[in-house]
C-alpha cells in the first residue's frame, strides 16, 4: 500500500530500529511509520525538517511527544477501536490464568510432579462472581466490563474520562476500588499521572486474595513494589502483558515468582486484527502525506487553523489507553 505511493525506506530487522539509524534515515522522510518502540522527541523531530505525518502502529502512543508535534503542526496518527476487544480477550487469558495457576499447573505435568490428585494442588482463586475493579474505563476497560458479566462479576471502575456510557461498572474512587476488588485491571493510559501509580502504598490496599493485571504500559506498576507484594503475600498474584523495562530482562527478579505471569505486550497480537492496526496505520500515513486529515488522529488541534471552516473535532481523550 505505502509503496505504490511512496518510497519506503524499511527496517527490517527483528530488534526495534537502532536510535541512530533512526535519526539518520529521519533527515529524509516526508513521513514517519512507527511501532511503540520508536522514541519520537524533539531530538527526532528536529533532525527530519520534512516531516508531515507521524503515524504510529499503535493505539498508545505514550511514546510519541505529541505535543512537540502539534507545535510542528505535523499530525499524529493512532489505531484506535479495532484492538479493543482482542486486548480485552488477552487481558482476560492471563487474568483467568494467574487466578487459577495455569501456568503453575503446564509447568507441574511438563516437569513431571504430577503424582496424585489433591485437595489443595494448585489451588487458586474463583474469577465467577468476584469483584473486579477497572482502572481506566474507556473502551478496553469496558470490554472488560462486559466480559466480567458473564461471569457474574461486580465490576467497580476509576480513572473514568468518558461518559459512564456503559452502566456495567459503578464509578468509584480509587482507594475504594484497591480495598473491595478482587481482580484488579488496568487499563489508563501512562502519563505523568499515572507513572507508578501502584505503588507500595496502594499494593498494601489491596486485599491479600487480589489478582493484580496490567495489559496498559508497564511503568504503570512499579515493578520493585509489585515484586515485594507478590513475594511476602500482600496479594495473590500478578498477570502482566507490559512490564519496566520491557522487555523484561531475563534474570528480572518478577521472573523468579511462580505467582507472576508476565506475556510480551501481545494483548493486540492476534493476526487479524494486526492486519487492521497495519491498514489504518498506513491510512493515516498516506493521509498526511497527501495533506489530508488522518482519519485516525490524537492531535485534531493541528488542523484548527487549516480548516477553520471545518465542524468543530471531538478531542481525542489522552487519558484512557484505548
Ligand atoms: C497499543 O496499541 O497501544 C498496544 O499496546 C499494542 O497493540
Amino acid at each position: 500500500m505505502l509503496r505504490t505511493e511512496c518510497e519506503v525506506a524499511l527496517w527490517e530487522g527483528e530488534a526495534a530500529v537502532p536510535r541512530d539509524v533512526l535519526l539518520r534515515e529521519a533527515t529524509q522522510a516526508d513521513g514517519l511509520y512507527c511501532l511503540l518502540t520508536e522514541r519520537v522527541d524533539a531530538e527526532l523531530l528536529n533532525a527530519a525538517p520534512r516531516l508531515k505525518v507521524v503515524s504510529n502502529m499503535a493505539v498508545g502512543y505514550d511514546n510519541i511527544d505529541v505535543p512537540a508535534c502539534t507545535a510542528r503542526g505535523i499530525p499524529v496518527g493512532n489505531t484506535p477501536s479495532v484492538l479493543t476487544e482482542t486486548t480485552a480477550d488477552l487481558t482476560w487469558a492471563i487474568m483467568m490464568a494467574a487466578a487459577r495457576r495455569v501456568v503453575e499447573g503446564v509447568d507441574w505435568v511438563r516437569h513431571g510432579r504430577w503424582g496424585t490428585w489433591g485437595p489443595l494442588l494448585l489451588a487458586g482463586v474463583d474469577v465467577h462472581g468476584a469483584t473486579l475493579g477497572i482502572i481506566g474505563y474507556g473502551r478496553i476497560g469496558q470490554a472488560m466490563a462486559r466480559r466480567a458479566r458473564g461471569f457474574d462479576m461486580r465490576v467497580l471502575c476509576s480513572h473514568t474520562s468518558r461518559a459512564e456510557a456503559e452502566s456495567i461498572g459503578e464509578c468509584v474512587d480509587l482507594d475504594t476500588l484497591l480495598a473491595q476488588s478482587d481482580f484488579i485491571s488496568i487499563h489508563t493510559a501512562l502519563n505523568k499521572d499515572t507513572y507508578h501509580l501502584i505503588n507500595t502504598e496502594r499494593l498494601t490496599k489491596m486485599k491479600r486474595t487480589a489478582v493484580l493485571v496490567n495489559a496498559a504500559r508497564g511503568p504503570i506498576v512499579d515493578p520493585d513494589a509489585l515484586y515485594d507484594a507478590l513475594q511476602s503475600g500482600t496479594i495473590f498474584a500478578a498477570a502482566l502483558d507490559v512490564t519496566e523495562p520491557e522487555p523484561l530482562p531475563q534474570d528480572h527478579p518478577l521472573l523468579t515468582l511462580p505467582n507472576c505471569i508476565v506475556v510480551p505486550h501481545i494483548g493486540s497480537a492476534s493476526i487479524a486484527t494486526r492486519i487492521k492496526m497495519a491498514l489504518m496505520a498506513a491510512q493515516n500515513l498516506l493521509a498526511g502525506l497527501h495533506g489530508e486529515r488522518l482519519p485516525y488522529c490524537v492531535n485534531p488541534q493541528v488542523y484548527r487553523d487549516q480548516w477553520s471552516a471545518n465542524p468543530p473535532i471531538e478531542e481525542s481523550d489522552n487519558r484512557v489507553t484505548e
